[in-house]
């Protein structure tokens, strides 16, 4: 799905402050893989979701999506690739206020030719379980609900690839598991899920782990049986 060759990031190459970011990283993501980026405040964890995103460049090395090289593209075609294949989920939601969540989970459909929009939305709310909360807005909803809106929204263009940026970290343990649980799902339904994260705890319900130490892949291994977040939820649920 996904292979970096060689990839390098320097920042500050114009203020003469360069900072080398990540360093010659070779990796390659299979399709229907669950990756989760793991790695110490300043290891280039966001510098990596970046790259991967395509929303900034490497410096130096090579980028395949799909065996085609997409540094060449120029910005307007990557940006159409960008959100043709990538879904984002980011740590603070990044949800628009006073605005439903319905039409939240509408908006990158707006410039698309898609017919159905109001169906499309609903359907990516059903999947993450909200399609009661449609018309209520941000700050009538919880952080994980929240969240569960952010990601309805990644999933409307029907993305290849998720990509999510520290997604739990503004979440309680009971909200992270049930985001955790979504995107264990979207993964057994076949989507490539890449996640960045800091707690070992989630790395655990991935079923691969990247460990990124100074700009450079220090460990990449896999889970044989990832902890289930659903399960987890359901025993939170008795107790409760
Ligand atoms: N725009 C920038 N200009 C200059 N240096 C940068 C820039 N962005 C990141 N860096 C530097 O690159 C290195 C990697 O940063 P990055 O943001 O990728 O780390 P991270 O692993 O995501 O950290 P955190 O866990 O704190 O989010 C750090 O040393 C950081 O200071
Ligand atoms: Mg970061």
């Amino acid at each position: 799905m996904i292979q970096l060759k060689n990839i390098t990031k320097v920042y500050g190459k114009d203020s003469g402050q360069e900072v080398t970011a990540l360093k010659d990283v070779d990796l390659i993501i299979e399709k229907g893989d669950f990756v989760a980026i793991v790695g110490a405040s300043g290891s280039g964890k966001s510098t990596m979701m970046n790259i991967l995103g395509m929303l900034d460049r490497p410096t130096k090395g090579e980028y395949y999506l799909e065996n085609r090289e997409v540094n060449s593209y120029k910005d307007d075609e990557l940006a159409k690739v960008r959100n043709k294949t990538i879904g984002f989920v980011f740590q603070k939601f990044h949800l628009l206020p006073k605005t439903s969540a319905m039409e939240n989970v509408e908006l990158p459909l707006i410039y698309s030719d898609r017919k159905n929009i109001k169906g499309l939305a609903l359907e990516a709310l059903k999947k993450v379980k909200l399609e009661d909360r449609a018309s209520h807005t941000p700050n009538e909803l919880s952080g994980g609900q929240q969240q569960r809106v952010a990601i309805a929204r990644a999933l409307v263009n029907e993305p290849e690839i998720i990509l999510a940026d520290e997604p739990t970290g503004n979440l309680d343990s009971k909200s992270t598991l049930e985001v955790m649980s979504i995107f264990q799902e979207l993964n057994k339904s076949g989507k490539t899920i890449i996640l960045i994260t800091h707690e070992q705890d989630i790395a655990e319900q991935a079923g691969r782990v990247i460990k990124i130490q100074d700009g450079k892949i220090a460990e990449d291994y896999r889970n044989e049986n990832p902890r289930s977040a659903s399960e987890e939820l359901k025993l939170v649920d008795v107790n409760e």
